[in-house]
C-alpha cells in the first residue's frame, strides 16, 4: 500500500502516520523528520536546510526528491509506504509519477488553521524516534519524557506561533493546490476531519483505508 498523507501543519500526519505504518507494516517517510535528522546531525545538507525550516519556508524540490527518491530505494519500502509532509508542491507530485511511483490513497486531514496553532505552540518531540505528543491533548506518561526511551522531549525550533502563521501561508499558497490536483486523479482519496480527538481521528482513518 502506497500512501499518501495530506495536510496543513499541526493537522496530525506524524501522529496518525504512527498508527497507520503500525497497521500496515509499511515504513513511513516523514522528510520533516529526514531533514532534522540532518540538520541534528549538523551535516552540509542539515546546515543548508536549517535557516529555511526555522523560517518556516520550503526547502527546494531538488533537495527534497533527491531524499526520497534515495529513501524509497531501501529494501522496506517493497511493501509499500507512507508519505507524511512529501509532496508539498506540485513539481514533487508530477515527480512522483514521472519516476514510475504508483499511488493507492491519498488521506487528507483537515484541520482549522486556529486549531494548527492551538496544537502546534503544545507539541513536544523525542527527536530521535520522532515521536509526537502534546502536553494537554496527547501528554506523555511521565510530563517531558518520551515514553518508551524516557528521553527528554523537545520544542521544535519552527514551533513558535509567529513561524506556524507563515508555515500556514506557505501550506494554502503551495501545497492546499494538492488537494484538488489528487481529487481530480486516478488516486483514491478521502478526506478526514480532523478535529475530533486522535483516537476517533485514527478511527476514521483506518476505516477509510480499509473500505
Ligand atoms: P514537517 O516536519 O513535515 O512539518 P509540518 O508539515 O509542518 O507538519 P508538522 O510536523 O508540524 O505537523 P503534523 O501534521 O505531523 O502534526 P503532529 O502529528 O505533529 O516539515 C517541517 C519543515 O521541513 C517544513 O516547514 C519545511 O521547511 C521542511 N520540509 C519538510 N518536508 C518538505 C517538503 N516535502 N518540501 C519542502 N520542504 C519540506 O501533531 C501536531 C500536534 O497536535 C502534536 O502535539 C499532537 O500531539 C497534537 N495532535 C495531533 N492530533 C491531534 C488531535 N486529533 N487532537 C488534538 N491534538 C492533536
Amino acid at each position: 500500500m502506497n500512501l499518501i498523507l495530506l495536510g496543513p501543519p499541526g493537522a496530525g500526519k506524524g501522529t496518525q502516520a504512527h498508527a497507520i505504518c503500525l497497521r500496515f507494516k509499511i515504513p513511513q517517510i516523514s522528510t520533516g523528520d529526514m531533514l532534522r535528522s540532518a540538520v541534528a546531525a549538523g551535516s552540509i545538507l542539515g546546515q543548508t536546510v536549517k535557516a529555511i525550516m526555522d523560517a518556516g519556508e520550503l526547502v527546494s524540490d531538488a533537495v527534497i526528491l533527491e531524499l526520497v527518491m534515495e529513501r524509497l530505494g531501501k529494501p522496506d519500502c517493497d511493501s509499500g509506504f507512507l508519505f507524511d509532509g512529501f509532496p508539498r508542491t506540485i513539481p514533487q507530485a508530477e515527480a512522483l509519477t514521472s519516476n514510475g511511483i504508483v499511488l493507492d490513497h491519498v488521506v487528507e486531514i483537515d484541520v482549522s488553521d486556529e486549531e494548527v496553532v492551538r496544537r502546534i505552540s503544545g507539541r513536544r518531540v523525542h527527536e530521535a524516534s520522532g515521536r509526537v505528543y502534546h502536553v494537554v491533548f496527547n501528554p506523555p506518561q511521565v510530563e517531558g519524557k518520551d515514553d518508551e526511551t524516557g528521553d527528554p522531549l523537545v520544542h521544535r525550533a519552527d514551533d513558535t506561533e509567529k513561524t506556524v502563521r507563515e508555515r500556514l501561508k506557505v501550506y494554502h499558497d503551495q501545497t492546499r493546490p494538492l488537494v484538488d490536483y489528487y481529487f481530480d486523479s486516478a488516486v483514491r482519496y478521502s478526506k478526514i476531519r480532523g478535529m475530533g480527538p486522535v483516537e476517533d481521528v485514527t478511527k476514521d482513518v483506518l476505516e477509510a483505508l480499509t473500505e
